[in-house]
């Protein structure tokens, strides 16, 4: 029998209003259908961490695609359906989305003639899962809403602090829970248990990574650069041996550790000042794993990785395009505004970041600092029609004009619009 108790008054403290009533919502509605409801997973283990968490995961004792196509009708919402695994993702107008999952009734004819045994397959759905704090459910039934039910003593788990994994065969059926492992212990400041520690370095043992798709480590692996402060994670992925899962020549070698602590200064420089520009956290830190591994090297990290094109690009190409820049900056620096300009403009904000983290220069750091507050900001108040009112054909020439017209005003020379208009006429004239 799992552990129950209520916590609606955790919820209530908890929770907004908003999530409360569409709680309330769904147990009624699964209810009058004649099912059980339970919200699972990640969103009770963030509840009872005091953690925001809005991922709100449904399973249905019954038919949970029935469920949802009617509760999306009712509420307005569309839904995506999974059939073969009886899951469907319901997505409000709002783009708010709550996932439904299915847990079938199971019957066992009891010995003898005692009546059937009606067993709720809640908790063999919830044995599945990878570790006992993510087998967490609160009931939403009208009856007994609000009661968390452990079947797993995730409870104590949590308040030890333990991230422990349900079956010894946990890593075999799924080596991708290592990496979660490793990310949940980062994030939380939990332990891998003693027992999982020894199911972690069996699966290595065993080169159960070996048939795991790159799709897959990839997901992880993003998952854990994503995080608030990835560096310990980093540093166990290494000390584990695993590392050499997604490609042994990523080493780590003697400054990684300086640099990755750079990418998240860098990164917390970036968050303080450009607070409504998102950038892709990993790819400073992935990029930076990977500064001193050659072009080969990154090849097959991109196909082990099975890397859509565009991040391929980023290590196969941008990554070198990048050193290119950061080998011009040690060499040219003090440069103009306008070198600088030409030379960096071409590198995303991501490339810049990771260029700062693996540069020890100050001067270097400074001079992409400049870039990024001052230069980029800067464009022209002409443009091409400005220049075919001059009389000048449209071609090639256009973009030369207006490139050395940009150039003068970034090294000063050009106060306003009028003193734009004439570089340009005399540029022409030239
Ligand atoms: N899960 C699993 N094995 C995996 C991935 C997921 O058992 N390889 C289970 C987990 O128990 C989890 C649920 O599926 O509770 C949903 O996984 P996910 O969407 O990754 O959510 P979270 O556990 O909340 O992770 P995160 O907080 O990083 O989103």
């Amino acid at each position: 029998y799992p552990k129950q108790k209520p916590i609606i008054s955790l919820m209530r403290e908890r929770l907004s209003q908003e999530i409360l009533d569409l709680l309330k919502k769904i147990g009624e509605v699964a209810d009058s259908m004649g099912f059980g409801v339970y919200v699972v997973g990640g969103f009770v283990r963030d509840l009872l961490l005091r953690r925001k968490n809005d991922d709100v995961d449904i399973v249905i004792e019954g038919e949970g695609i029935t469920f949802a196509k009617a509760f999306a009708e009712m509420m307005g919402a569309r839904i995506n359906t999974y059939s073969k695994f009886g899951t469907s993702v319901i997505i409000f107008p709002d783009g708010f989305k709550v996932d439904v999952a299915t847990a079938r009734m199971e019957y066992y004819t009891a010995p003898a003639a005692l009546p059937e045994v009606e067993t709720s397959s809640i908790k063999l759905d919830l044995y599945r899962r990878d570790f006992t704090i993510n087998t967490l459910a609160i009931r939403l039934s009208p009856e007994g809403f609000g009661t968390l039910t452990d079947f797993f003593n995730a409870q104590r788990d949590i308040k030890e602090k333990r991230i422990r994994i349900l079956h010894n065969l946990s890593f075999v059926e799924d080596p991708t829970r290592v990496f979660r492992a490793i990310k949940f212990e980062q994030r939380f400041g939990f332990t891998i248990g003693k027992v999982t520690r020894e199911m972690i370095k069996n699966a290595i043992h065993l080169d159960v990574f070996r048939e795991l798709g790159g799709l897959r480590v990839f997901n992880e692996f993003r998952q854990i650069l994503e995080e608030e402060n990835p560096i310990p994670a980093i540093l166990r992925i290494f000390d584990l041996g695993l590392m050499k899962i997604i490609h042994p020549g990523i080493e780590k070698h003697n400054d990684l550790i300086d640099q990755l602590d750079e990418a998240k200064k860098v990164l917390a420089w970036h968050d303080l000042m450009y607070t409504d520009e998102p950038i892709e956290r990993w790819v400073i830190y992935f990029l930076t794993l990977l500064s001193q591994c050659d072009r080969e090297i990154s090849e097959e990290v991109a196909k082990r990785l099975m890397l859509a094109p565009k991040h391929k690009k980023l290590i196969t190409g941008d990554r070198f395009h990048a050193r290119n820049a950061y080998t011009w900056l040690t060499y040219s620096l003090p440069a103009t505004n306008s070198d600088l300009h030409r030379k960096l403009s071409p590198l995303r904000a991501e490339l810049l970041l990771y260029i700062m983290a693996v540069s020890a220069n100050e001067e270097i750091k400074k001079a992409i600092s400049h870039y990024m507050s001052q230069l980029r900001h800067i464009s022209l108040s002409i443009m091409g029609r400005d220049l075919k009112e001059m009389g000048l054909k449209p071609g090639p020439l256009y973009s030369r004009i207006l490139e050395e017209t940009l150039a003068a005003k970034l090294d000063g020379t050009l106060d306003d619009r009028d003193d734009e208009l004439a570089f340009a006429a005399r540029y022409l004239q030239e």
